[in-house]
Protein backbone atom coordinates (compact mmCIF):
# COMPACT_ATOMS: atom_id res chain seq x y z
CA UNK A 1 0.00 0.00 0.00
CA UNK A 2 1.24 3.31 -0.96
CA UNK A 3 1.80 6.03 1.06
CA UNK A 4 2.69 10.07 0.34
CA UNK A 5 4.22 12.67 2.14
CA UNK A 6 3.61 16.10 1.63
CA UNK A 7 6.59 18.28 2.82
CA UNK A 8 7.32 21.68 1.94
CA UNK A 9 11.38 22.93 1.36
CA UNK A 10 13.11 24.77 4.40
CA UNK A 11 13.27 25.23 8.22
CA UNK A 12 10.19 22.33 8.45
CA UNK A 13 12.01 20.33 6.07
CA UNK A 14 15.10 20.37 7.60
CA UNK A 15 13.51 19.79 11.16
CA UNK A 16 11.68 16.35 9.55
CA UNK A 17 13.93 14.43 8.46
CA UNK A 18 14.98 12.84 11.94
CA UNK A 19 11.38 12.13 12.40
CA UNK A 20 11.51 10.14 8.90
CA UNK A 21 14.56 8.42 9.90
CA UNK A 22 12.87 7.08 13.19
CA UNK A 23 10.09 6.13 11.08
CA UNK A 24 13.00 4.96 8.77
CA UNK A 25 12.44 6.82 5.61
CA UNK A 26 15.11 8.46 4.25
CA UNK A 27 14.68 10.97 1.20
CA UNK A 28 17.05 9.27 -1.67
CA UNK A 29 17.65 12.86 -3.06
CA UNK A 30 18.84 16.01 -2.62
CA UNK A 31 15.32 17.61 -2.17
CA UNK A 32 17.53 21.11 -1.83
CA UNK A 33 19.08 20.82 -5.16
CA UNK A 34 16.75 19.54 -7.30
CA UNK A 35 13.20 21.32 -9.06
CA UNK A 36 11.56 17.93 -8.87
CA UNK A 37 8.59 17.52 -6.83
CA UNK A 38 7.94 14.09 -6.39
CA UNK A 39 10.90 12.17 -4.24
CA UNK A 40 10.99 8.26 -4.13
CA UNK A 41 12.50 7.03 -0.81
CA UNK A 42 14.71 4.19 0.97
CA UNK A 43 10.83 2.55 0.85
CA UNK A 44 9.58 1.94 -2.07
CA UNK A 45 6.01 2.24 -1.04
CA UNK A 46 6.64 5.42 0.75
CA UNK A 47 7.08 8.57 -1.74
CA UNK A 48 7.29 12.65 -0.50
CA UNK A 49 6.24 15.37 -2.79
CA UNK A 50 7.50 18.90 -2.29
CA UNK A 51 4.66 21.91 -1.97
CA UNK A 52 4.23 25.18 -0.55
CA UNK A 53 3.74 25.31 3.64
CA UNK A 54 0.30 26.68 3.25
CA UNK A 55 -0.62 23.88 0.55
CA UNK A 56 0.49 20.76 2.67
CA UNK A 57 -3.45 21.10 4.37
CA UNK A 58 -4.92 21.32 1.16
CA UNK A 59 -3.03 18.21 0.28
CA UNK A 60 -3.66 16.13 2.64
CA UNK A 61 -7.26 17.21 3.02
CA UNK A 62 -8.50 16.38 -0.62
CA UNK A 63 -5.92 12.95 -0.49
CA UNK A 64 -3.02 14.33 -2.74
CA UNK A 65 -0.82 13.09 0.17
CA UNK A 66 -1.82 10.83 3.00
CA UNK A 67 -0.29 12.37 5.46
CA UNK A 68 1.82 15.77 6.04
CA UNK A 69 4.00 17.90 8.36
CA UNK A 70 2.19 21.48 8.36
CA UNK A 71 2.95 24.63 10.28
CA UNK A 72 -0.03 25.47 12.95
CA UNK A 73 0.18 28.92 10.91
CA UNK A 74 -1.14 27.19 7.97
CA UNK A 75 -3.12 24.74 9.79
CA UNK A 76 -5.15 27.96 11.33
CA UNK A 77 -5.89 29.23 8.05
CA UNK A 78 -6.50 26.52 6.00
CA UNK A 79 -9.26 25.72 9.19
CA UNK A 80 -8.43 21.85 9.41
CA UNK A 81 -11.21 20.75 7.98
CA UNK A 82 -11.26 16.64 7.01
CA UNK A 83 -7.61 16.59 8.90
CA UNK A 84 -6.77 14.05 11.41
CA UNK A 85 -3.97 16.06 13.48
CA UNK A 86 -2.47 13.31 15.97
CA UNK A 87 1.39 15.21 16.87
CA UNK A 88 2.41 18.60 17.63
CA UNK A 89 6.12 17.91 16.81
CA UNK A 90 7.39 20.36 18.28
CA UNK A 91 9.48 21.44 15.46
CA UNK A 92 10.12 24.69 13.58
CA UNK A 93 9.14 26.43 16.94
CA UNK A 94 8.68 30.38 16.26
CA UNK A 95 5.53 32.82 17.33
CA UNK A 96 3.28 35.13 15.54
CA UNK A 97 3.39 38.35 16.73
CA UNK A 98 2.05 42.03 15.66
CA UNK A 99 4.95 44.32 14.36
CA UNK A 100 4.91 47.80 13.43
CA UNK A 101 7.68 50.45 12.22
CA UNK A 102 10.13 51.96 14.87
CA UNK A 103 8.52 54.84 16.33
CA UNK A 104 4.52 53.93 15.90
CA UNK A 105 2.74 53.86 18.98
CA UNK A 106 0.81 50.71 18.83
CA UNK A 107 -0.10 50.82 22.41
CA UNK A 108 -1.49 54.62 21.59
CA UNK A 109 -3.30 53.23 18.32
CA UNK A 110 -5.29 50.48 20.23
CA UNK A 111 -5.90 52.76 23.32
CA UNK A 112 -7.35 55.54 21.03
CA UNK A 113 -9.52 52.59 19.26
CA UNK A 114 -8.03 53.54 16.13
CA UNK A 115 -8.42 51.55 12.95
CA UNK A 116 -5.82 49.91 12.22
CA UNK A 117 -4.75 48.79 8.72
CA UNK A 118 -2.99 45.15 8.74
CA UNK A 119 -0.65 43.59 6.05
CA UNK A 120 -0.57 40.00 6.85
CA UNK A 121 -0.02 36.60 5.21
CA UNK A 122 -2.44 35.00 8.04
CA UNK A 123 -6.17 37.32 7.81
CA UNK A 124 -7.84 34.32 10.17
CA UNK A 125 -5.37 34.42 13.05
CA UNK A 126 -5.15 38.46 12.85
CA UNK A 127 -9.19 38.84 12.53
CA UNK A 128 -9.56 36.43 15.73
CA UNK A 129 -6.84 38.04 17.77
CA UNK A 130 -7.98 41.76 17.05
CA UNK A 131 -11.79 41.04 17.24
CA UNK A 132 -10.72 39.03 20.79
CA UNK A 133 -9.16 42.61 21.88
CA UNK A 134 -12.13 44.95 20.24
CA UNK A 135 -9.66 46.36 17.63
CA UNK A 136 -11.20 47.65 14.48
CA UNK A 137 -8.83 46.58 11.42
CA UNK A 138 -8.66 47.00 7.73
CA UNK A 139 -6.97 43.54 6.54
CA UNK A 140 -4.32 43.85 3.80
CA UNK A 141 -3.91 40.12 2.57
CA UNK A 142 -0.19 39.66 1.56
CA UNK A 143 1.62 36.45 0.07
CA UNK A 144 5.06 37.62 1.79
CA UNK A 145 7.65 40.10 2.51
CA UNK A 146 5.32 41.71 4.87
CA UNK A 147 8.10 43.69 6.57
CA UNK A 148 7.57 46.18 3.56
CA UNK A 149 3.77 47.26 4.32
CA UNK A 150 4.72 49.65 7.29
CA UNK A 151 7.68 51.00 5.73
CA UNK A 152 6.28 52.22 2.20
CA UNK A 153 3.11 53.38 4.68
CA UNK A 154 0.54 50.91 3.33
CA UNK A 155 -0.07 49.03 6.46
CA UNK A 156 0.17 50.49 10.44
CA UNK A 157 1.13 46.88 11.54
CA UNK A 158 1.76 43.21 9.97
CA UNK A 159 1.15 39.96 11.74
CA UNK A 160 3.93 37.72 10.72
CA UNK A 161 6.10 35.13 12.15
CA UNK A 162 9.02 35.76 14.74
CA UNK A 163 12.15 33.33 15.44
CA UNK A 164 15.07 35.28 15.92
CA UNK A 165 14.12 38.67 15.37
CA UNK A 166 16.53 39.11 12.63
CA UNK A 167 14.41 39.71 9.76
CA UNK A 168 12.15 42.86 12.17
CA UNK A 169 15.47 43.90 13.18
CA UNK A 170 16.91 44.25 9.65
CA UNK A 171 13.86 46.21 8.57
CA UNK A 172 13.73 48.49 11.59
CA UNK A 173 10.35 47.01 13.00
CA UNK A 174 9.59 46.18 15.94
CA UNK A 175 7.57 43.06 17.95
CA UNK A 176 4.76 45.00 19.66
CA UNK A 177 2.49 42.02 20.67
CA UNK A 178 2.81 37.91 20.72
CA UNK A 179 -0.44 36.27 19.30
CA UNK A 180 0.57 32.56 19.65
CA UNK A 181 3.21 29.52 19.41
CA UNK A 182 3.82 28.12 16.56
CA UNK A 183 5.20 24.48 15.72
CA UNK A 184 4.62 22.37 13.29
CA UNK A 185 2.00 19.21 13.20
CA UNK A 186 1.96 16.01 11.64
CA UNK A 187 -1.84 15.62 10.02
CA UNK A 188 -3.31 13.03 8.51
CA UNK A 189 -6.01 12.39 5.60
CA UNK A 190 -9.28 10.67 7.22
CA UNK A 191 -10.14 8.17 5.06
CA UNK A 192 -6.02 6.92 4.57
CA UNK A 193 -6.05 6.66 8.31
CA UNK A 194 -8.81 3.80 7.58
CA UNK A 195 -8.16 2.82 4.59
CA UNK A 196 -3.52 2.18 5.00
CA UNK A 197 -4.27 1.75 9.00
CA UNK A 198 -1.40 -0.36 9.78
CA UNK A 199 1.02 1.95 7.45
CA UNK A 200 0.35 5.20 8.62
CA UNK A 201 0.15 4.20 12.16
CA UNK A 202 3.93 2.83 12.70
CA UNK A 203 4.65 6.20 10.74
CA UNK A 204 2.70 7.99 13.32
CA UNK A 205 4.11 5.93 16.38
CA UNK A 206 7.80 6.23 15.22
CA UNK A 207 7.10 10.19 15.03
CA UNK A 208 5.71 10.21 18.11
CA UNK A 209 8.36 8.30 19.77
CA UNK A 210 10.96 10.35 18.35
CA UNK A 211 9.41 13.47 19.40
CA UNK A 212 8.73 12.13 23.36
CA UNK A 213 12.87 11.29 23.22
CA UNK A 214 13.29 15.19 21.89
C1 LIG B 1 9.31 33.87 8.23
C2 LIG B 1 8.69 35.23 8.44
C3 LIG B 1 9.87 36.15 8.54
C4 LIG B 1 10.96 35.25 9.07
C5 LIG B 1 11.16 35.48 10.53
O1 LIG B 1 9.49 33.63 6.90
O2 LIG B 1 7.81 35.58 7.39
O3 LIG B 1 10.20 36.68 7.28
O4 LIG B 1 10.57 33.90 8.90
O5 LIG B 1 12.28 34.76 11.03
P1 LIG B 1 13.37 35.49 11.92
O6 LIG B 1 12.63 36.12 13.10
O7 LIG B 1 14.28 34.36 12.38
O8 LIG B 1 14.07 36.51 11.10
P2 LIG B 1 9.88 32.15 6.41
O9 LIG B 1 11.36 31.96 6.51
O10 LIG B 1 9.03 31.15 7.13
O11 LIG B 1 9.50 32.18 4.89
P3 LIG B 1 8.43 33.07 4.12
O12 LIG B 1 9.10 34.39 3.90
O13 LIG B 1 8.19 32.30 2.87
O14 LIG B 1 7.19 33.19 4.99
Amino acid sequence: MSITIALSKGRIYDETVPLLAAAGIAVTEDIEKSRKLIFETNQSHVRVVLVRASDVPVYVEYGGADLGVAGLDSLIEHGGQGLYQPLDLRIARCRISVAVRNGFDYAHAVKQGARLRIATKYPEIARNFFAAKGVHVDMIKLYGSMELAPLTGMADAIVDLVSTGNTLRANDLVEVEPIMDISSRLIVNQASLKLKQAPLRAIIDAFASAVSKN
